[in-house]
């Protein structure tokens, strides 16, 4: 069997990552990496750290508008398909790239599995909520994290192909914690003792593309009372500097980090307040309370089981949520035992 991964951004190369593992030697498979995260630390880094083979092209597409990225990567993909001709396109997740990748695999009528499938915030202002929705109606494989992402593709009438394979980010979790603990230094190098701070991370572009929801984040954030790490997206970054908002002082910056120090940091947090998706998902794994800056999520399964609460961008209820949340009680395994990436494979292989 020929595969083509595509990939692009940051949590897909650590979902590709498990994927691949489980692959192994059972067929060729190549990696396209449409280039719309270039930095060292969104990219190349996490190929190193999770031992993602090189990608075999990388089509360099970078930022830009919606339109800019989603139709550059279209015309790339499309020659690569023509040229190695696979017989599956693996996309994952929900970004322009994992859209390029379904397109251009349909028009081509080349089958597509789509791995973190399912999945809906049902709000069509969000770009990710298209790129799913999209994606996963383009799908032959539809693999769900989770049964209420099976549930969701029914209430559309997309039932055939999908299966229910738990979360490869799990998985990825599950591996890599061990090795994390045993090679990130990063809280002695940030001099962090364990539940003596909490972690922040905002890029979603319905909070920091909007001058008045971040400015309540960050005056959320300002009223916490203990030090904050925010490992800050390059997009906000540009937003905060565009936008001339000051950054609080119990707020300490860096750069974006690897996986492996991300899972340091993030198992040792007294809280984690994000709007990422797989950092919710991750917070719940290690039994670290979530605070999540949007008034949805996806992940409903984190907010049902008690360990994830919405604020949206408000500053006053991250405030009050950060200091009455504090969930003591069972957290069922709701995204796997850890061999998501196997399953998916053997479905993948029957096919
Ligand atoms: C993208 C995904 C989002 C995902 C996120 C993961 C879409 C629509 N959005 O958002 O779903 O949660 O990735 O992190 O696909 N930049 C750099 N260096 C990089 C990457 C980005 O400087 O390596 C800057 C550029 O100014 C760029 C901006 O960040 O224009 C935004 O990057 P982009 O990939 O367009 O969107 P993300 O916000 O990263
Ligand atoms: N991540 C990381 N370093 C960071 C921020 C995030 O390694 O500085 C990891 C995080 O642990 C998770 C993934 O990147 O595995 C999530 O990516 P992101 O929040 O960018 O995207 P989303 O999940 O919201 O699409």
């Amino acid at each position: 069997m020929k595969t083509i991964h595509v990939v692009g951004a940051r949590p897909q190369f650590v979902k590709a990552a498990m994927v691949s593992r489980a692959f192994g030697d059972q067929g060729e498979e190549y990696f396209l990496h449409t280039g719309q995260h270039y930095s060292e630390n969104m990219s190349q880094l996490f190929f190193v750290e999770l031992n993602l083979p090189k990608p075999d092209i990388n089509l360099g597409i970078g930022g830009g508008s919606h339109a800019e990225q989603t139709s550059g990567m279209l015309l790339g993909i499309d020659r690569y398909l023509e040229q190695v001709q696979p017989d599956w396109v693996i996309v994952y997740g929900d970004t322009n790239s994992t859209l390029a990748g379904a397109l251009a695999a349909a028009k081509r009528e080349i089958p597509i599995a789509h791995v973190e499938a399912g999945l809906r915030s049902y709000n069509r202002s969000m770009p990710e909520e298209i790129n799913r929705v999209i994606s996963d109606h383009l799908s032959a494989l539809l693999f769900c994290p989770t049964d209420q992402a099976v549930g969701n593709l029914k209430k559309e009438g997309v039932v055939e192909g999908v299966h229910q394979a738990g979360d490869v980010m799990a998985d990825a979790l599950f591996m890599f914690t061990e090795i994390a603990k045993q090679k990130s230094s990063i809280l002695s190098t940030l001099d962090l003792k364990t539940g003596g701070y909490a972690l922040v991370t905002v890029h979603r572009s319905g909070n920091v593309d909007d001058r008045e929801k971040l400015g309540q984040i960050l005056s959320g954030l300002a009223q916490i009372d203990m030090p904050l790490i925010f490992p800050m997206h390059p997009r906000t970054q540009k937003m905060i500097a565009e936008f001339g908002l000051d950054v609080p002082a119990n707020l300490r910056v860096i750069e974006p980090v690897g996986y492996l120090d991300m899972l340091m940091l993030e198992a040792n947090a007294d809280c984690i307040l994000t709007d990422s998706g797989g950092i919710q998902k991750e917070a719940y794994l290690l039994g670290v309370r979530c605070i999540t800056l949007r008034e949805e999520t996806e992940w409903v399964e984190t907010v049902t089981a008690g360990w994830n609460c919405l604020t949206g961008a408000n500053s006053s209820a991250i405030k009050a949520r950060f200091d009455d949340f504090h969930p003591n009680i069972e957290r069922p395994q709701i995204y796997g035992d850890g061999h998501a990436a196997d399953k998916i494979i053997n479905i993948l292989l029957q096919n």
